[in-house]
């Protein structure tokens, strides 16, 4: 495992201070689940989810949450080779027909191949002897951007067969065209940051809902008008992807706008869901509808876009349900290192079966954890605000007499 994954106990270890942080999860658990996660990973979101996953965890300097991570170095140390991401693109690019455009030939969606382009474009940018990576990679965004249907109002559709509009494609798709963009750069770079930021705006124009949440699908011959938690969290965890690249890509003043809006959206949807979030920390598989069951994915990864997003605003007045749900993940991680009481993530409205686990939820929890131990440490270094809020439930504290909760803990390293 990558040195990286022990950082966070050592920030913690020298670190005494009044302060709401704990210790995140425990590297043997993170092990494990990152094991399980590669074993089950198989569909294409599964595998582009896993790569993002594994990149944010492991090599965090190639992650666009890093400032100096666009463009990544033309070749990677040995130490920071990236080697389980680039095995995903490999093989896909690899197993991909020569007269597919998309990564995955016939797969039914149109976004969910992209979400694996991410890795193929690190792959041709570190790897400049072999040229399917970058082919592979042109022929992906020719499919996205000149063959899939589109909508009246021009999103792309997330389904190859009719125009229709699924929360996930958000994750997918848009995450894919503006890393090619800050990639590519130039006048053509800077018109593919600018088309997944409309994609983005045309698909809330149609998914989202007075309240602030998502509708998880629109359009098409079928409809699936639920808040959908994982949709949400999609969604959220997309635009902030996006929003990642285009702030830490070379024209990101020309986006000051764009980059506000997706700010805005993003907390719309986090500031939303937390109201409904039960008193053990779930969030519910239909985030508003109390008839609904308990979703430890849908809840993990819309905690870790709240983590995300308190280093990116400096409010941390979200921390509190984020904290929550991490503590509720954490009593849902089993002792083999699989995350339970996920929703099916193919029937979306069942609850996994008891013999069956959630590939995309095991990422999941791999995305909370990073997304954790970066909030932890902007935090230790003074960038990010202590949470000030009183509701959070994972460390001893005291009442201070002005109100403010206030912890003194003595993290302790881990292992
Ligand atoms: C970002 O990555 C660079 C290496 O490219 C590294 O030096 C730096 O520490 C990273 N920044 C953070 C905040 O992790
Ligand atoms: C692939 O990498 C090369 C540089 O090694 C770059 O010139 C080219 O634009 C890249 N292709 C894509 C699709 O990003
Ligand atoms: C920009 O895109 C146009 C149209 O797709 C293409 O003809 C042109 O070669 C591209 N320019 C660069 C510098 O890649
Ligand atoms: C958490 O609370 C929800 C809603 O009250 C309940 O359905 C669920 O079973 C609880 N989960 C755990 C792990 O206790
Ligand atoms: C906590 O801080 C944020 C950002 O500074 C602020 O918006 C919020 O009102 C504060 N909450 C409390 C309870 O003081
Ligand atoms: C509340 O108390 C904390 C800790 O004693 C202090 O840092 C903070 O400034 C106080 N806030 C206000 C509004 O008095």
């Amino acid at each position: 495992m990558a040195p990286v994954l022990s950082s966070l106990g050592l920030i913690l270890s020298s670190l005494e201070a009044i302060s709401t942080l704990h210790a995140g999860f425990s590297d043997d658990v993170i092990q494990q689940v990152r094991t399980n996660l590669i074993a089950i990973a198989s569909q294409s979101w599964e595998l582009g989810t896993a790569a993002e996953a594994l990149t944010e965890l492991e090599w965090p300097s190639l992650s666009v949450f890093n400032a100096s991570s666009i463009p990544p170095p033309h070749v990677l140390d040995s130490s920071d080779d990236a080697s389980d991401v680039l095995k995903i693109a490999t093989d896909t690019v690899n197993a991909k027909p020569g007269d597919s455009l998309a990564l995955v030939a016939n797969d039914g969606a149109v976004g969910d191949p992209a979400s694996i382009g991410v890795a193929v474009l690190l792959a041709n940018w570190t790897d400049s002897s072999d040229t399917s990576y970058g082919t592979a990679a042109s022929g992906q965004l020719d499919y996205l951007l000149n063959v899939a249907p589109r909508t009246d109002s021009g999103a792309i559709s997330q389904r190859s067969d009719q125009a229709q509009l699924w929360a996930d494609f958000i994750y997918m798709a848009p995450p894919f065209i503006a890393y090619y963009g800050a990639l590519q750069g130039g006048d053509n770079g800077t018109s593919l940051l600018q088309t997944a930021y409309e994609q983005i705006s045309l698909y809330r124009d149609v998914l989202r809902d007075d309240n602030g949440l998502w509708r998880h699908i629109a359009l098409g011959s079928w409809q699936d008008a639920t808040h959908w938690a994982t949709g949400n969290g999609w969604a959220a965890a997309g635009m902030l992807r996006v929003l990642e690249t285009i702030v830490h890509s070379p024209v990101a003043s020309d986006f000051e706008d764009s980059s506000s809006n997706l700010a805005q959206w993003i907390q719309e949807i986090i500031s939303t869901a937390w109201q409904y979030q039960a008193d053990n920390g779930t969030l519910l598989n239909t985030i508003d509808d109390l008839s609904s069951f308990a979703d430890s994915s849908g809840t993990a990864l819309l905690a870790s876009v709240t983590y995300r997003m308190a280093v990116y605003t400096k409010d941390t007045s979200l921390i509190p349900y984020a904290d929550k749900a991490f503590t509720l993940i954490q009593n849902s991680i089993d002792s083999n290192g699989w995350l339970r009481n996920t929703v099916d993530p193919e029937t979306f409205d069942t609850p996994s079966a008891a013999n069956s686990a959630s590939p995309e939820g095991q990422a999941f929890v791999l995305l909370l954890q990073s997304a954790y131990r970066d909030y932890a440490s902007s935090v230790a270094s003074g960038a990010t605000p202590i949470s000030n809020s009183t509701s959070s439930g994972t460390s001893d504290g005291d009442d201070d007499d002005n109100g403010t909760l206030v912890r003194r803990c003595r993290l302790v390293r881990h292992k």
